[in-house]
């Protein structure tokens, strides 16, 4: 049975901390608990939305309905072969414990996504990346309850219209799923992606090449430079990189010829938003009682009691500024509520 909760505080629901209020908030602990409260919320007097760990929300007012919160547990081995192993996953899950969990077992795929917060159900929804991995490449399928019909659902990958920090789940089917298992295909002799940023010159501290250094490195190079949310309040990139026409990154270069670009393909560039955001000042500045973080300009602080609004208010600044200097629009990662 699901269990409702009135006028429920979600300050230590979400990692930005901010102090807001839901009227309802709905724990569900399996697929029935779930079928069951959409039963009776068929007539729709308030609008509902889903929460999992709550680390890429961003309330800037009370929410006036119902917050589900899918708990659903579970580790279950699908198949097993001496390569690989396909695990399907209940959506409350932790990522990062089961990225724990596989490094533990020996299961390659997800190392490079240590320490990522949130849940396993919210993993596909922007398709979770750090570390030059993205969770669609090891993925087979997601579950979902439709909220309309209450009907199962089972996407395979190709289905999943996986992109850069994007998926069907944020576009057509945003707001009318629920996403309850997600399964995951891993290797049992992995192969190694070392190749992003500084990870391969921060193994050279660890004896051996292996998932668990590997874990380790990613751990530390976050660590060093993303703050922890239970200090300093935050939704990791408030900004996703934009991607911008190869063109138009050669126009940006003969002004400031050290901008860092990584190609998309032969015609697109991705610019790191975190530098935009430096070079416009931003890095370590504070407005009201909202922030820019001083080791990572891309990421949003909550300075101690910023309300929703003035971490908004800053994120428009910074927008602003961005097309003023650049002529280039950030898009929000963060999900505004
Ligand atoms: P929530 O914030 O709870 O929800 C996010 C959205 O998904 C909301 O719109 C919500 O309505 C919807 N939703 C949640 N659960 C469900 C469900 N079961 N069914 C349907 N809809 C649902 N992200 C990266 O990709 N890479 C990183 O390296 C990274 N680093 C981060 C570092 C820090 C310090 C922080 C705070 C965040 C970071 N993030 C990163 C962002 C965040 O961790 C991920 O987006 C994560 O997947 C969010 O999971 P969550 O359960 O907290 O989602
Ligand atoms: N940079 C700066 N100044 C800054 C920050 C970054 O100049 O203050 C430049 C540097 O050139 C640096 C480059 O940006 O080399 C890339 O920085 P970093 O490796 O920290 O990654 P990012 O592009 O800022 C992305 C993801 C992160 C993910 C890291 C590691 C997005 C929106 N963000 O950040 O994901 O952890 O790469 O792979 O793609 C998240 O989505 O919440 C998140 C934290």
């Amino acid at each position: 049975m699901f269990e409702i909760k009135e006028n429920f505080a979600l300050k230590n629901h979400n990692t930005f901390g901010i102090n807001a209020k839901t009227k309802y908030f709905v724990f569900c602990n399996s697929e029935n608990d779930i079928k069951e409260f959409l039963n009776i919320h068929k007539n729709k007097d308030l609008p509902l939305m889903i929460l999992g760990g709550g680390s890429n929300v961003l309330f800037t007012r009370d929410y006036e309905g119902y917050i589900l919160h899918p708990k659903i547990k579970g580790i279950e081995t699908i198949y097993e072969t001496k390569d690989e192993i396909e695990v399907r996953v209940g959506a409350g899950e932790d990522w990062d414990e089961f990225v724990g969990f596989c490094v533990e077992n020996g299961w390659g795929g997800v190392e490079n996504l240590s320490l990522i917060p949130g849940n396993i159900g919210t993993s596909p929804i922007q398709n979770i990346g750090a570390y030059g991995v993205e969770v669609k490449d090891v993925i087979t399928n997601v579950e979902v309850i439709e909220i309309d019909s209450q009907k199962r659902i089972c996407y395979k990958n190709e289905e999943c219209e996986f992109g850069y920090r994007d998926s069907i789940f944020k576009r057509k089917l945003k707001g009318k799923q629920i996403i309850t298992y997600v399964t995951f295909r891993l290797k049992k002799q992995p192969i190694f992606k070392l190749d992003y940023g500084n990870l391969n010159e921060k193994l050279m501290e660890y004896n051996e090449v292996n998932l668990n250094s590997i874990r380790q490195a990613v751990i530390a190079i976050r660590e060093s430079k993303l703050p922890k949310p239970e200090e300093i309040g935050n939704a990791g990139s408030f900004f996703k990189n934009p991607v911008i026409t190869k063109h138009k990154a050669d126009q940006l270069k003969e002004r400031w010829p050290e901008i860092p670009n990584y190609k998309v393909n032969n015609n697109l560039v991705k610019i790191p938003a975190g530098w935009l955001i430096e070079k416009a000042g931003f890095k370590g500045k504070q407005m009201g009682n909202a922030g820019v973080h001083d080791k990572q300009a891309l990421v949003l602080i909550n300075q101690g009691n910023a309300t929703g609004e003035e971490i908004v208010h800053l994120a428009r600044n910074i927008q602003q500024a961005i097309i003023i200097l650049f002529d280039i629009k950030l898009e929000m990662e963060v999900n505004v509520i």
